[in-house]
């Protein structure tokens, strides 16, 4: 598509843009290409346009910053080794299932101040509201929402009724948070709450667990690299940054124009939904010199797996600790790691629905 259609147009898609030039394009005009693809509900801050989209990210940004991943990486850090020392020794195991998707949501319950009974419960949400993006069922979707709802209104309703006894944690500390909006300052609504914890749990749950299977049949398909990376471990970042590019946990976001606009040789008419290609876009052989290589040296300056512009990934520190941690740990604990058989997700999902694995 990159070189016979870059800007293609479908009815379940709208405007498909692959290019990375593009994309980067659609990110630096938020105000050509706005968020707010629904009407019917908020998404805090994934569907807002600035000035709101603003004041809702200055309450997003604080809770990833430098000082609070820093504190935070002992704890991943923990999570990661229990999990890497629990994977059976010398027999297969199913990756996704018993390992990817309770890591992702371990580290999301310890950040946020979760009980370990969430951790089912949710992990099944998070595969009925894949499917029911997929369908584009707005009833559907509204049902899956609700479900979550419900386990959010409990977790900030029980810590309303501690008063004081409320535990310091994240979700306590998002319920006296304040939002500066441009008619005042305020803390933010039941709705609006609900609504930014659910997207950063479908960006924990959907996207790093994916990361994990990902992760894990690489090492095993480089055993070159797998070795090196035991012996090297301050290569691991650029690995994971390379890697990511090449195997995108995300493939698609949208934007809605808010006006007629030329992009990559292609008029889109006002009112166009389009649907930025995250994971072509990193394969951009105009944007990376062998973009299907394997080659963590080089400059990732063009790599879009965490977007660009004021939409850029809040959560993106907290995805780069947990996957170097997952990295570190998986190649300190084990002597080796061999994939037997993967088998590909499907959209929206990425990645791999399954890796079986042995382990030694
Ligand atoms: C490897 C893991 C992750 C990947 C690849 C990823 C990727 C992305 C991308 C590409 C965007 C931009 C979307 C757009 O422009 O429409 C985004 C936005 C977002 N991500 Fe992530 N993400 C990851 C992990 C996380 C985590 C761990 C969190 C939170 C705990 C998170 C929370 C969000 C939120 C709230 C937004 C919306 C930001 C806004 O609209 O201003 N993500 N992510």
């Amino acid at each position: 598509m990159r070189s016979k259609c870059p800007v293609a147009h479908d009815d379940f898609m709208g405007y498909s843009l692959f290019k990375n030039e593009d994309i980067r394009y659609v990110n630096e005009h938020p105000e050509i290409f706005s968020n707010k693809v629904s009407t019917r509900h908020i998404a805090v801050p994934n569907g807002m346009d600035a000035p709101e989209h603003t004041a809702f990210r200055a309450v997003n940004d604080k809770y990833f910053t430098p000082e609070r991943m820093d504190a935070f990486e002992p704890k991943a850090r923990a999570i990661l080794a229990e999990l890497v020392a629990d994977l059976p020794r010398g027999e297969e195991v199913e990756i996704m299932d018993d390992f990817a998707q309770l890591y992702a949501m371990r580290i999301q319950n310890e950040f946020m101040g979760w009980p370990a009974e969430l951790e089912r419960p949710l992990i099944e949400w998070i595969d009925k509201n894949r499917k029911a993006t997929l369908k584009r069922d707005r009833e559907e979707i509204a049902q899956v929402a609700l479900e979550f709802d419900g386990y959010i209104h409990d977790l900030l309703q029980a810590r309303r009724d501690a008063g004081d006894n409320a535990p310091q944690d994240v979700t306590t500390e998002l319920l006296h948070d304040t939002v500066k909006l441009p008619e005042g300052e305020r803390t933010m609504t039941e709705e609006e709450l609900i609504s930014l914890i659910r997207n950063w749990t479908v960006g924990e749950l959907s996207t790093v667990s994916a990361c994990a299977g990902i992760i894990v049949s690489f090492l095993a398909n480089h055993p070159e690299e797998q070795k090196r990376l035991r012996e090297n471990p301050a290569g691991i970042p650029a690995a994971v940054e390379e890697i990511m590019r090449l195997e995108d946990p995300l493939v698609t976001n949208r934007r809605i124009t808010t006006q007629k606009v030329e992009v990559g040789g292609r008029v889109l008419p006002e009112g166009s939904r389009v649907t930025i290609n995250w994971a072509s876009a990193n394969r951009d052989e105009d944007a990376f010199e062998d973009a299907l290589e394997y080659k963590p040296e080089r400059s990732q300056e063009k790599n879009l797996v965490y977007g660009s512009g004021i939409h850029v990934c809040p959560g993106a520190p907290l995805a780069r600790l947990e996957l170097r941690v997952l990295m570190e740990e998986l190649l300190k604990g084990t002597e080796s790691i061999e994939v037997k058989k993967t088998e590909n997700a499907i959209y929206p999902a990425a990645g791999y629905s399954t890796v079986k694995a042995v382990i030694n």
